[in-house]
């Protein structure tokens, strides 16, 4: 399956916008058993959720959209009856809120690995996503799953709500629409610990979905500062992250005439293309982003 580029919210206990996630054109949908379902809904969003996962397990691999759920943390003690009722319908992930560090990971993995095994469902096939940066603990401690193996480790990704809410920070945004010191810092650590890592680096949403202009340059910005995807929470944002998750012409152009210098100068470590200095990392981003090796 390609890189998901666009991760979609669907709240799990909605069956109107569940059965709206495949036609929104996101690469992955996250069908949410935490905050989007209201405590009383909990019992009932798993039941919906395990429906519609086992109704689209075919259409959708078809459809190459990967399905994926938010489970509840592991302090709510809800988590493992959230597992247990989602895993029958073979869920390509496991979204880790409130993550605390890779020993909630292995957490969650070992009771993923025993409903594989009890669901005929290939072993390590399930992935695993954590939110990294929910609480200022775990923000703090975000480079702790660089040293960790976690086979099921997909990505890591950051939220900014919880985190604030925890800060009690009246703001998350500057007037010129920065993030602030404590989300940039988390940002900026979940994007090099995920790379460290080799997994994905997810940005988190933009959480104004008539914004337009504003999720634009968030999902430029996104891609230009190295992360793979995006998160969303409504269907207009996906065509969106998409396209902003797409190379332009300009830039296909211009990593073909990188490539074609050198390959007209065989040897040559470093050249230039109309005055601008190119080397071994252009080639390799040109590479990278044409797909050739
Ligand atoms: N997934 C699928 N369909 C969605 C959707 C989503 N995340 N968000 C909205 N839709 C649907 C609506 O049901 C509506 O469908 P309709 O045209 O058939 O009536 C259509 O898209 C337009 O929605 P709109 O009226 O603009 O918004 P809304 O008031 O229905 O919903 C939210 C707004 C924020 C409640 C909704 O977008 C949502 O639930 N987002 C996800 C929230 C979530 O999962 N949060 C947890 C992660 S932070
Ligand atoms: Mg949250």
């Amino acid at each position: 399956m390609r890189i998901p580029r666009s991760w979609l919210f669907v709240p799990g206990d909605s069956e109107k916008k569940l059965a709206k996630g495949p036609e929104t054109g996101a690469h992955a949908l996250i069908v949410d058993l935490e905050d989007a379902v209201a405590p009383t809904a909990k019992v009932e969003a798993r039941r919906v959720s395990r429906g519609w996962l086992e109704a689209h397990r075919r259409q959708v691999t078809m459809r190459k959209q990967a399905r994926w759920v938010r489970i509840n943390a592991i302090d709510t003690g809800l988590w493992r009856d959230d597992l247990g009722a989602v895993m029958p319908g073979a869920p390509d992930g496991i979204m880790l809120p409130k993550a605390a560090g890779p020993d909630q990971v292995r957490m969650i993995a070992a009771e993923i690995y025993e409903l594989e095994q009890k669901n005929g469902i290939p072993n390590g096939q399930t992935r695993i996503l954590p939110l990294v940066s929910e609480t200022p603990r775990a923000a703090m401690t975000i480079a702790a799953y660089m040293d960790a193996a976690m086979p099921r480790l997909a990505g890591l990704t950051w939220g900014a709500e919880d985190l604030a809410a925890a800060l009690g920070a009246g703001r998350k945004r500057d007037s010129e629409g920065q993030w602030t010191d404590a989300f940039r810092f988390v940002r900026a650590q979940t994007l090099l610990t995920a790379h460290t890592c080799g997994v994905w680096a997810i940005d988190t949403l933009h959480a104004d979905f008539r914004d337009e202009d504003g999720l634009r340059r968030a999902a430029l910005a996104a891609r230009g500062d190295g992360f793979s995807g995006m998160l969303a929470i409504h269907p207009a944002q996906v065509p969106v992250i998409n396209a902003a998750f797409s190379p332009s012409e300009a830039e296909l152009a211009d990593a073909e005439a990188i490539i074609a210098a050198f390959a007209a100068n065989p040897g040559a470590g470093t050249l230039q293309i109309d005055g601008r200095m190119i080397d071994q990392p252009h080639l390799k981003q040109a590479k990278a982003l044409l797909g050739v090796e």
